[in-house]
């Protein structure tokens, strides 16, 4: 194996096994668990992976989880119904709304109307507010865990070139703050940013989260630059490549990320993460 490999399994491991020895202690002392649900409208095929991936993590670390499925034309109005019976349950400290929502629900109201106390994925205004002012609060699991990775392997952020391709208000823009909040200088391009290229071979650090299949390539990265890859897209043959094209970009980073198992585990942790914080903070 590759030892330029960031590897999000193993870090998974390493942080699920502490989440589990958590979640024992405090079955033990208050005979209750930490309790996640899951929310998921319509038949969204990876939707239905995300949430069956999410429920096995669950039981792994001890987490109790329910999953509520709803048909592809529920209401708005239903969606809220559930969401108000979720914030009031008491042994649900997490409420995750699988996204994307059909086109028909407005998607901003209903992350709006989770409880920022139960939101786990980081998405409600009052979390990403406070991720913005650089307060602890619950931070969005994807940049959460890219960051938890850099940790691990001991990565300096701090004064580096990052570039983050994307701006998403769950990848993009959570990922930016955080690799400010090291310290990083920080560059976000988009689709309408000139010069891609140049600007990722100035790249110490780069975070691919723009969903085009092997977008960044070799030319484009500068020797022993890290690289984040964020993409999951699958290819008419059925691989599953990253955003990054793993094999030509491997030789000239310092350290990769595979596609799969590398930030798609972590994300599911940090989730995890997410939802014992909730439990700890309901309690205390
Ligand atoms: N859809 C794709 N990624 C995510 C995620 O991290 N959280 C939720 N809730 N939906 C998603």
């Amino acid at each position: 194996m590759s030892n330029k490999l960031i590897d999000g399994k193993v870090v998974s491991e390493k942080i699920r096994g502490e989440i589990k020895i958590s979640v024992d202690k405090l079955k033990k002392k208050n005979s209750t668990v930490p309790g996640l649900a899951a929310v998921l409208v319509g038949e969204d095929g990876p939707s239905q992976i995300y949430v069956r991936n999410k429920r096995k993590a669950c039981e792994n670390v001890g987490i109790y989880s329910e999953e509520h499925k709803m048909p592809e034309n529920t209401s708005e109005d239903e969606l809220l119904k559930l969401i108000d019976k979720l914030n009031n349950q008491e042994n649900i400290n997490g409420i995750l709304i699988q996204l994307p929502l059909p086109k028909h629900i407005n998607e901003t109201k209903i992350l709006n109307s989770v409880n920022p106390d139960k939101d786990v994925d980081g998405f409600h205004p009052v979390n990403a507010g406070n991720l913005f002012e650089g307060k602890p609060s619950y931070i969005a699991c994807t940049p959460h865990g890219i960051i938890k990775m850099l940790e691990h392997y001991e990565l300096d952020i701090e004064g580096k070139n990052a570039v983050v391709l994307g701006r998403s208000n769950i990848v993009g823009k959570p990922a930016a703050i955080l690799l400010l909040q090291k310290n990083a200088t920080v560059t976000v391009c988009h689709s309408r940013t000139k010069n891609i290229e140049e600007i990722l071979k100035n790249a110490d650090i780069i975070v691919a989260a723009i969903g085009r299949a092997k977008y960044v390539t070799k030319s484009m990265v500068k020797k022993d630059a890290i690289v984040i890859d964020v993409g999951i897209n699958r290819l008419e043959t059925g691989k599953l490549v990253g955003d990054v094209d793993f094999d030509e970009v491997h030789d000239i980073a310092s350290m990769i990320t595979p596609v799969p198992g590398g930030v798609g585990p972590m994300t599911i942790t940090m989730l995890l993460w997410n939802t014992l914080k909730s439990y700890e903070n309901s309690i205390s």
